[in-house]
């Protein structure tokens, strides 16, 4: 069914003071800070463009606390300013007297950014929409703003306050990067085949586990390939690997991909081999053949061989999260093996997150699949069928404030 909600031609933004909230969380090169992925801040930078005639405060959150992806967004808003073609102011604060201040002070067309949001403590919860409107971020910035624009599409899966908090309270509209996914997203599902083949990666484990039953439910994974972090809670779950992972919550975890296995152990693709750093190189062992603590960082070559049989042979193939640690160029073997398997793929592809946009792009491939999308667990959780947050948003925006203007 077609979602309801409201664009930017639906509300009268000109003039306005407008909070933006994209979703600019971007992979950070552990050892040089780097900024490592472009595509967030193009989706971004489509829609601050396009409200040009507004007064924009850009908005997003960076990473998680206490992991090393958990920075200030000062570099991402110079970013932001190449592709904009025009200043964009940075403040190193998020809703206090400072932040608040500047958004009372830009003029029309500027263009101003918050710190990260998840600085702000109560950004790290979820709530229910009447919650997240006490919250004091929301609070404080609904009196500073005029309307809302959500363009997070990546992080539709958070009831976050700055997602689910404005828009019962000021004029909320879809961006241009939820408009956009969503109707490549209703292109795909009208011509999508079976069988379909799932590859799950990356480190967040939970987003992906929580995920696995409603994605088979929603016939969407008549084969799940496991590569990266979640391969090893399923390769620990087959009494594959010997040591404990130092996975957060890895008990939960691993019980949970055991309950998946015993019900249904042809569904699952586990690596067969895999790559541990050793002499400060790359090499390819059977994960069962490790007797302790070693550090796995990609799917090895017998692993890539036979999930690509899987994915040329797929109607409809969805990679999300990354199968190794690609930033590094010792093993980015997997990563690049499995999305070439995919661009020449026949099915339809359908690439999630932001880590595998950016590698895309780094194996000059992202021209070849179907459909790229900067959102990781919120896509997953899509596929999945699952209502998310920032959707419902903009459909009680949409009823709230259809036709009335901001
Ligand atoms: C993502 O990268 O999936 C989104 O930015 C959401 O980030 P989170 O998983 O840390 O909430």
């Amino acid at each position: 069914m077609p979602i309801k909600m409201l664009t930017l031609e639906d509300l009268d933004l000109d003039g306005k003071r407008v909070f933006a909230r994209v979703d600019i969380n971007t992979p950070i090169h552990p050892e040089t800070g780097e900024l490592m992925e472009q595509a967030r801040f193009e989706e971004a930078a489509m829609t601050i463009g396009d409200l040009g005639r507004s007064r924009v405060v850009v908005a997003s959150h960076q990473g998680r606390v206490a992991r090393s992806d958990y920075v200030s967004l000062e570099a991402h808003s110079k970013v932001l300013a190449n592709l904009l073609g025009k200043k964009v102011k940075f403040v190193p604060d998020v809703f206090g007297p400072e932040a608040l201040s500047e958004m009372d002070s830009l003029k029309v067309g500027e263009v101003l950014v918050l710190d990260n949001l998840r600085f702000a403590a109560e950004e790290n919860q979820e709530y229910k929409p009447p919650d997240a409107e006490k919250t004091f971020m929301v609070r404080r910035i609904r009196e500073h703003i005029d309307a809302c624009v959500l363009d997070a599409f990546s992080t539709a899966h958070r009831s976050s306050p700055s997602i689910v908090g404005f828009a019962g309270l000021v004029p909320t509209c879809a961006g241009r990067t939820v408009g956009k996914e969503l109707r490549m997203l209703d292109r795909i599902f009208s011509v999508e085949k079976s069988p379909y083949v799932t590859v799950l990666g990356g480190a967040k484990v939970s987003d992906r586990l929580e995920a696995i039953d409603a994605l088979i439910a929603n016939n969407r994974a008549d084969k799940v390939l496991l590569t990266g972090v979640v391969g090893l809670v399923f390769l620990k779950a087959a009494g594959k690997i010997k040591w404990d992972l130092g996975v957060d919550g890895e008990q939960k975890f691993v019980a949970k991909a055991k309950e998946l296995m015993a019900d249904e152990p042809d569904r699952f693709g586990l690596p067969i081999d895999v790559a541990v750093k050793a002499n400060g190189g790359r090499k390819e062992v059977d994960p069962a053949q490790i007797a302790g603590p070693a550090q796995i960082l990609d799917v090895g070559s017998k692993t890539v061989d036979s999930y690509s049989k899987f994915i040329k042979g797929a109607g409809t193939v969805f990679m999300s999260g990354p199968p190794g640690a690609f930033e590094y160029e010792e093993f980015s073997a997997g990563t690049e093996g499995l999305l070439r398997a995919m661009a020449s793929s026949f099915g339809t592809t359908i690439i999630s997150g932001g880590h595998l946009s950016t590698a895309l792009r780094k194996y000059g491939i992202h021209d070849q699949i179907d459909h790229t999308s900067t959102a990781g667990g919120a896509l997953v959780q899509y596929l999945a069928g699952k209502r998310l947050p920032l959707i419902d948003a903009l459909e009680r925006a949409a009823d709230r404030w259809g036709g009335k203007g901001a």
